[in-house]
């Protein structure tokens, strides 16, 4: 399911990037390194229908188990905990990026 939304928009060539990124990105939520100094929003809007309920479903469905498989305990409960908060967000920020209603959104 999430498989073909990445491979669409990131490059074979462009994956070392993208995921030195995301390295920045939880070392920023993790260990407060200030590494990451992008807007992660702007690129999930783009996703359009894309990025639906289905799909934010899947990404957490996926990220959970690995969060607790290679991080400590305590640590992996704080990047779930994060990737939860932001999950709920970007969904609330795409309905109303596309005009629905964004008071009926609970998190996943
Ligand atoms: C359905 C779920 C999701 C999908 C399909 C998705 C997809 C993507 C894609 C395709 C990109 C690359 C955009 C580009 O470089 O062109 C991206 C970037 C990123 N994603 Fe997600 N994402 C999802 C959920 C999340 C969640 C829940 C988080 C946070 C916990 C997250 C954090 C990020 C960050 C930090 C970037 C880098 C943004 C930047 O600085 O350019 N994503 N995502």
């Amino acid at each position: 399911m999430l498989g073909p939304i990445f491979g669409g928009r990131i490059a074979e060539d462009a994956w070392p990037v993208h995921l030195a990124r995301m390295c920045d990105f939880w070392s920023s939520v993790l260990l407060k390194s200030g590494r990451y100094e992008g807007r992660p929003l702007p690129p999930h809007l783009a996703l359009g229908s894309d990025a639906g309920e289905a799909q934010f479903a899947r990404w957490l469905a996926l990220f959970r188990p690995t969060a607790l498989e290679v991080l400590p305990p305590a640590a992996a409960q704080q990047a779930i905990a994060h990737a939860e908060r932001m999950a709920h967000s970007f969904r609330i920020s795409i309905a109303i990026h596309n005009g629905d209603d964004a008071t009926r959104i609970r998190p996943i």
